[in-house]
C-alpha cells in the first residue's frame, strides 16, 4: 500500500483510451505517466477526501490577491477538491491531473456543483512547459497545488510555472492536513498499528507535509523566480464516521495494495475492534506555502 511515499508508476499509455474512458476537454497528445490513482481509489477519493472549507479558500483567495476576475490552474486536481470551490469565486479554473478516472470524477462535482467555469485536461506536471503556446505567456492569476507536489518534479514545474503566470501571480502549495494514520492521538494509533500489521510494513511518509519537504518547496519556488514568500496555516475540525475514516484511507492505497472485496469486511471488523470508537475527532491543519512573483 502506499500509504508509504512511492513514486507514480510509469507506463505508457495511449492517449486515446483516456479520451475513450474520461469525458475530458483536452487531451495531452503523446504518451505519459501515470499515478496510481486509478479504479476504485478514484471512486473512494471522490466520497471520502477531505475537501477543503470556506475558511481555507478565503485564505487562499487572500494570499494569491484572487477575485471574480482571476484564472487559476489547479494542477493535480484529483477529483476537484480544491478546483470546483476555488471556481465558485474566481472568474475559470483549469483543473489539470494525470488521472483520467479522477478527471472524470473531478467533471462530475463540477456538474453536481453547477460550475460551467472549470475547464479539465489531462495532463502531468511536466507537460505544462507545452500550455504557454496555448493560452500565452504570463497570463495566468495563479496555479495552486494541493497535496499532490511530492509527486512532480517542483524545480522543473516551477520554472515552467514563471513562463504561464502574470507579474504580481503567485504558485501556492497546499497541504490538507497530516496522513490519518500519523497523527498523535489514541484512534489515529490504533489505525496505525492495525495498518502495519495488515500491510507488514512501516508507515512513516508524510506524502510532502512534513517541514523538509516544505523547506525544498520554497527554496525551489525562490530559485524559479516566486520570491515573494507567503507562509498561512488554518486549522479546522472534522469529525469522522467510521465509514469516513475507512474511505479516506482506501482513497490512499496504490490499487495492489487495497483489501480485495472479499477480505475488506474483514479488515473493517477487525480495524472496527482496534478502534473501539465511532466518530473519529481530526483538528486538520492547512498549509499554504505562496510564492509570488514581482510586478
Ligand atoms: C493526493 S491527490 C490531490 C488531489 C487534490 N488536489 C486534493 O487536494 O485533494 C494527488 C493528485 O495528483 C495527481 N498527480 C500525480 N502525479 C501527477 C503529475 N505528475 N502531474 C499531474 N497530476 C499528478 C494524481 O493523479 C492525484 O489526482
Amino acid at each position: 500500500m502506499h500509504i508509504q511515499a512511492v513514486k507514480p508508476r510509469t507506463g505508457t499509455v495511449c492517449s486515446r483510451r483516456y479520451h475513450c474512458t474520461a469525458d475530458v476537454v483536452l487531451v495531452m497528445l503523446r504518451p505519459m505517466t501515470t499515478s496510481s490513482f486509478t479504479g476504485p481509489i478514484a471512486e473512494y477519493y471522490a466520497e471520502f477526501r477531505r475537501g477543503y472549507p470556506p475558511p481555507v479558500i478565503d485564505r487562499l483567495m487572500a494570499a494569491l490577491d484572487l477575485d471574480d476576475r482571476s484564472r487559476v490552474l489547479d494542477l493535480g486536481c484529483g477529483t476537484g477538491q480544491l478546483t470546483v470551490p476555488l471556481a465558485a469565486c474566481t472568474r475559470s479554473v483549469l483543473g489539470v491531473d494525470i488521472e483520467a478516472d479522477m478527471l472524470r470524477l473531478a467533471r462530475r462535482a463540477g456538474q453536481d456543483a453547477g460550475a460551467d467555469n472549470i475547464t479539465w485536461m489531462l495532463g502531468a506536471d511536466s507537460d505544462l512547459g507545452a500550455l504557454a503556446p496555448w493560452v500565452g505567456e504570463h497570463v495566468l492569476d495563479a496555479v495552486t497545488i494541493g497535496q499532490a507536489p511530492h509527486w512532480m518534479d517542483p524545480p522543473r514545474l516551477f520554472r515552467a510555472l514563471r513562463r504561464l503566470v502574470r507579474p504580481g501571480g503567485g504558485v501556492a502549495v497546499i497541504t490538507n492536513g497530516t496522513p490519518q494514520w500519523l497523527q498523535d492521538v489514541p484512534w489515529s494509533r490504533a489505525l496505525r498499528r492495525h495498518l502495519e500489521a495488515w500491510l507488514g510494513i512501516q508507515l512513516t511518509a508524510r506524502c510532502g507535509t512534513d517541514p523538509s519537504s516544505r523547506r525544498a518547496y520554497r527554496e525551489a519556488l525562490i530559485a524559479a523566480g516566486f520570491d515573494q514568500i507567503i507562509d498561512a496555516a488554518v486549522t479546522y475540525r472534522e469529525d469522522l464516521t467510521f465509514a469516513q475514516l475507512v474511505g479516506s484511507v482506501y482513497s490512499a492505497m496504490p490499487l495492489d495494495q487495497l483489501p480485495q472485496p472479499d477480505e475488506r469486511e474483514a479488515f473493517e471488523q477487525q480495524l472496527r475492534d482496534a478502534l473501539g470508537a465511532s466518530t473519529f475527532a481530526e483538528h486538520v491543519p492547512v498549509t499554504l506555502l505562496v510564492g509570488r512573483r514581482g510586478t
